[in-house]
């Protein structure tokens, strides 16, 4: 079969697979390969358990796998024939060396520009997928210039700001998509090529185009606000809690200006996810290296405040426990870094469930999806953890529930009957605002919601 284009995705994660398989399932005249150099995440993706879970995705994979889809571990033949190449490999922060715990790690994006390199012998468009600092697209065209005349690669940025839990409908109607590239001949040539792939299902005035600088930068800068908007409504809810204020309150009156808006005002115990912490730091990384001190301090602040909200959520529970957590055992309710994903990385469960082992307690860990990757953090841990799929089993003979994902789920329990089966006193610490707290209390819970005044019976 022949297809109009060829197109190529590195990196089979969290971003490479939605993402590439949306664009097939939209544009069945394009053959569209994902390859991985993790062969149990290719066997993946090529069956029914598909190594993400996203709502939606095994349809759309499965409407397009086999057809124009194809998920392979064969890099070099991939790149020989593929006319754009994205790649969408991980950018950690780096741990070692210079921005050691700061910078992003760029040897997984560098390796792959190598390997293009190497196995490329007709021209390509080469994609900037993966978040990286400003300037990285640029060297990644000095390396691919090296050899091959140097005129075979335009190397375009088009960051993706898909959201997990929600990454087809945001890959399927994205807020806008946007595609930085030189301003020469060649490269406006290329970006063209790939607004006409967008534009398949896109509509154009969302399509924007900029120099490759600014759409690095966009990227940085809009992980940056959306943490900053969560790290400022969590520095209100502190407040409100010993104010008598209550932030979801807060929250409604601040989100209708319209200069404000509604969304990414909830409080919590603080973001997680892949991005948010590592896109900020590399950020502020770049602030450092500009000289510009005063800039990284305020964007590392929204880290601190972060960490901070973490932390002070575990104050609040052992205040209230009697200043003792010591062989209590405390259901956790969720433990992904949001609802609607098996995904665990940088979640504040992490940290939190950390904290109260370190204060003795036993924990009851409760997840729709992601128990696995919480006992690939704390394993058996002395038989101190316990990995319990229902809520109702985690939380008997618990003397705390402690909400930390917002999954649906949680709001629908018969909260009676789960009050009945724990010690008493029982307390719930309502991390996320799922719970209808007045009706707790009256059932004789103690109730901690985050941002409102505790509602206790002592
Ligand atoms: P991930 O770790 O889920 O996936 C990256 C994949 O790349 C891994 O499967 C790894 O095996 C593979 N890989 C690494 N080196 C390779 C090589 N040389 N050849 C072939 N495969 C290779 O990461 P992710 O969450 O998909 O993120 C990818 C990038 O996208 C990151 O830069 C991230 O910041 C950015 N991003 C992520 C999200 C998100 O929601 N997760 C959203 C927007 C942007
Ligand atoms: C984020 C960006 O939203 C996305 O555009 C980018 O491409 C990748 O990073 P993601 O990390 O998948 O996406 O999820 P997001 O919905 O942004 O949530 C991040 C964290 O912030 C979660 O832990 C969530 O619980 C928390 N959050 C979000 C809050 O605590 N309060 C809010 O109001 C919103």
């Amino acid at each position: 079969q022949s297809f109009e284009k060829k197109i190529l995705c590195i990196g089979a994660g969290y971003v490479g697979g939605p993402t590439m398989a949306v664009i097939a399932d939209k544009c069945p005249r394009y053959k569209v390969t994902v390859v991985d150099i993790d062969a149990g995440k290719i066997a993946a993706w090529n069956s029914d358990t598909l190594p993400v879970y996203e709502p939606g995705l095994l349809d759309v994979v499965q409407r397009a796998r086999g057809k124009n889809l194809f998920f392979s571990t064969d890099v070099p033949a991939a790149i020989a024939e593929a006319d754009i190449i994205f790649v969408s490999v991980n950018t950690p922060t780096k741990a070692t060396g210079v921005g050691a715990g700061m910078a992003a790690d760029l040897r997984y994006w560098e390796n792959t520009a190598r390997q293009i390199r190497q196995c490329a012998d007709t021209p390509k468009i080469v994609v900037e997928k993966s978040t990286v600092p400003v300037k990285t697209a640029e060297a990644m065209a000095q390396i691919l210039s090296m050899e091959n005349g140097g005129n075979l690669f335009e190397v375009l940025s088009n960051p993706e700001f898909l959201a997990e839990g929600t990454a087809v409908a945001d890959l399927e109607n994205p807020d806008r998509v946007v595609i930085g590239s030189r301003q020469t001949p060649e490269g406006v040539a290329a970006r063209d090529v790939l607004v006409e792939v967008y534009a398949n299902w896109v509509p154009r005035e969302k399509i924007l185009t900029s120099n490759i600088w600014s759409s690095e930068m966009a990227k940085l800068a809009a992980n940056a606000f959306l943490a900053q908007r969560v790290s400022s409504i969590n520095t209100i809810a502190n407040i409100c809690e010993s104010s008598g204020a209550n932030v979801q309150e807060v929250s409604r009156a601040v989100g209708m200006d319209r200069r404000i808006g509604p969304k990414f005002l909830n409080a919590g115990v603080g973001f997680g996810g892949s991005c948010f912490k590592k896109d900020i730091l590399s950020l502020a990384y770049l602030c450092r290296e500009a000289g510009a001190d005063a800039e990284a301090d305020y964007w590392e602040s929204v880290v601190r405040i972060n960490e901070h909200q973490k932390e002070r959520f575990v104050r609040r529970m052992l205040d209230a426990m009697f200043h003792s957590m010591a062989d209590k055992r405390i259901a956790l309710f969720g433990f992904a870094f949001k609802p609607d994903t098996g995904d665990i990385r940088d979640a504040p469960a992490i940290t939190i469930a950390g904290r109260l082992l370190d204060e003795g307690a036993v924990l009851a860990i409760s997840d729709p999806r992601a128990l696995d990757g919480a006992r690939s953090v704390f394993g058996d841990a002395d038989g101190r953890v316990e990995y319990v799929e229902d809520p109702y089993e985690a939380a008997k003979k618990s003397h705390a529930i402690a909400v930390l994902t917002e999954w649906q789920a949680y709001r629908d329990l018969d909260y009676t009957a789960i009050y009945a089966a724990m010690e008493k006193p029982a307390f719930f610490f309502d991390g996320r605002n799922v719970a209808d707290h007045a009706a707790l209390f009256d059932m004789g819970f103690n109730v901690y919601p985050v941002g409102m005044p505790a509602m206790t019976h002592f």
